[in-house]
């Protein structure tokens, strides 16, 4: 949020440093650097292909980077057991590029199937129809409960994928380019609903997207990635008035 944070000594909930990967003699990242601040919103830019999935993936354990640190919550993962990374995992929601929900379940199932998977960690006592419910109702979906995603719009679709990764409460959420392929009216909507769960669970969040609107609204800080690396940081407001020629692409309409 960006009233209330403490900007004299923020707390880092996810770094990258120098991270480098490539694919034979494609070098996607290059030294690739980032912070995400406790309560921020940083959103990253990059032309298609440019390493965006790519870094993500590398982020969530999904991918294995070549070389170059990534910490979460202060903690190197390379260097975490295996039970200490899922248990960590538990704390990062994850939206994916679309909604990949289970297209053979109930909306209500596609919610159990976290819990069930991080029972054991979490919400041990909690009521799971409570916690379903508490999670639609938080993305304005609760009457579509026992429908199934065929009978969903896309909009509705990537809602359920939300309230699916907002039922672990996770303290970080990455979302993969969250409005794609959406309505600018129903990308509008989901980008509402972002910002209404980041100030009710004070969530640090990091925000992939090509849409420039969306990143205007919900910025804190922008990072654009550019030639494999960070190549500039900053306010939209900096960075949308700068000179450079590789920024200035990105905010032409
Ligand atoms: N599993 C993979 N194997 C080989 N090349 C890949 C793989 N995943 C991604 N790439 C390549 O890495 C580059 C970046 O991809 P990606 O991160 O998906 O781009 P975007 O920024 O659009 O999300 C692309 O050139 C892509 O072809
Ligand atoms: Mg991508």
């Amino acid at each position: 949020m960006k009233d209330n944070k403490n900007i004299s000594n923020p707390e880092i909930v996810l770094q990258i440093m120098d991270l480098h990967k490539s694919f034979g003699d494609n070098h996607v990242l290059n030294g690739f650097n980032m912070k995400l601040y406790k309560g921020e919103n940083l959103v990253i830019m990059g032309k298609s292909g440019s390493g965006k999935s790519v870094m993500i993936k590398c982020l969530v354990g999904l991918m294995q980077a070549d070389s170059g640190l990534i910490s979460v919550m202060g903690k190197d993962i390379t260097t975490l057991t295996q039970e200490a990374l899922d248990i960590l995992r538990a704390d990062i929601g994850f939206l994916f590029q679309g909604s990949a929900l289970y297209d053979s379940m109930t909306v209500r199932e596609n919610l159990e199937f976290p819990l069930r998977r991080h029972s054991k960690k979490k919400h041990k006592d909690s009521n799971t129809e409570a916690l379903v419910l508490e999670a639609l109702t938080n993305v304005g979906l609760a009457h579509a409960i026992d429908l199934m995603p065929s009978e969903l719009s896309g909009g509705m679709k990537r809602r359920v994928a939300l309230a699916r990764t907002l039922i672990l409460q996770p303290k970080i959420i990455l979302y993969d380019e969250p409005t794609s392929g959406l309505d600018p009216i129903t990308a509008k909507e989901i980008i509402i609903l972002m910002q209404d769960v980041q100030k009710k669970y004070n969530t640090s969040s990091l925000i992939i997207t090509h849409d420039v609107d969306c990143a205007r609204v919900i910025s804190d800080r922008m990072l654009l990635l550019i030639d494999g690396i960070d190549y500039a940081v900053g306010t939209y407001t900096a960075l949308s008035t700068s000179e450079d020629p590789k920024i200035k692409a990105f905010f032409k309409h």
